[in-house]
């Protein structure tokens, strides 16, 4: 266990959603502490108890104050680290919403912009200006935040059955290495999950189109975890200096 991802305080944004909540789930049973967001305190409060009581029912009870459930900006306030697990059209309100909030912490984009949260399809991506949601986020905090892009190819599903066992490559995006590895450790903490360093912040393109290809995936081969591995690299996940 790194000592950097014991100090982390993980903030979900969304962390009462699918993908949210299957990640305050995982961190908080390797001991994260995690902060489940929402645009309402009480909703936030319920998520965190759920994670709490699915923990415990697992037979894995949590430490009492390893989750809290936060209203996203004070949530965002308190943490180290914000991951941003919102469906896309509310991506650019939510931002605004904490902006104010961030100090001292990164953002960990995992939005994909799906053409189904606007009525199209599943497996269509929109258009977004900047290229990808991850580099919307960049415009929409203040410069001196960094932002990275990851967790778009880990399913809910798979997060939320702690007894699956998981295996899946996080690809992560961003022009900054020291929250870089910071993140990675925090990534490996959940057994299953490796880390992979993608390139720049600009790679999210291609990254956020993947997500498409694996909820077309889940659906020909009537499967709701398909995730992803990249083959012939440091079984680690680390670069080569
Ligand atoms: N589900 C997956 O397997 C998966 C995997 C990879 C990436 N993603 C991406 O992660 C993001 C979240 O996906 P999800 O499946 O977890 O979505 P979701 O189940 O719909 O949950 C998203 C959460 O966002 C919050 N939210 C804030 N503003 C909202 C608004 N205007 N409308 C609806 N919800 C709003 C809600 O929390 P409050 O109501 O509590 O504020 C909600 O619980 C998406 O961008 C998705 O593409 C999902």
């Amino acid at each position: 266990v790194s000592a950097e991802a014991a100090n982390e305080t993980i903030a979900i944004i969304g962390g009462t959603g699918d993908l949210g909540y299957g990640l305050a789930l995982r961190w908080a049973l390797a001991g994260v502490r995690v902060i489940v967001g929402s645009r309402e305190l009480e909703k936030a409060q319920g998520g965190a108890a759920r994670v709490i009581e699915q923990s415990r029912a697992a037979g894995r009870p949590l430490d009492a104050d390893l989750v809290r459930g936060l209203a996203n900006p004070e949530a965002a306030a308190q943490a180290s680290v914000i991951v941003l697990a919102v469906p896309f059209p509310a991506q650019a309100a939510i931002l605004k919403s904490i902006r104010g909030s961030l100090r001292n912490s990164f953002v960990v984009d995992a939005t994909v912009p799906l053409a189904a949260t606007v009525g199209g399809k599943p497996t269509r991506l929109l258009g977004v200006w900047q290229g990808s949601a991850a580099e919307q986020t960049r415009e929409l905090v203040a410069a001196e935040i960094p932002v990275l892009s990851a967790l778009h190819h880990v399913s809910a599903a798979s997060l939320h059955n702690i007894s699956n066992a998981l295996d899946c490559d996080i690809l992560v995006c961003g022009n900054h290495p020291v929250e870089k590895a910071r993140l990675f450790a925090l990534i490996r903490r959940i057994e299953g999950l490796r880390p992979v360093d993608a390139g720049p912040l600009e790679m999210a393109r291609i990254a956020e189109g993947l997500t498409a290809l694996l909820i077309s995936l889940n659906r020909r081969y009537k499967v709701d975890h398909s995730g992803i591995r990249i083959t012939g690299i440091e079984p680690s996940g680390e670069t080569k200096s």
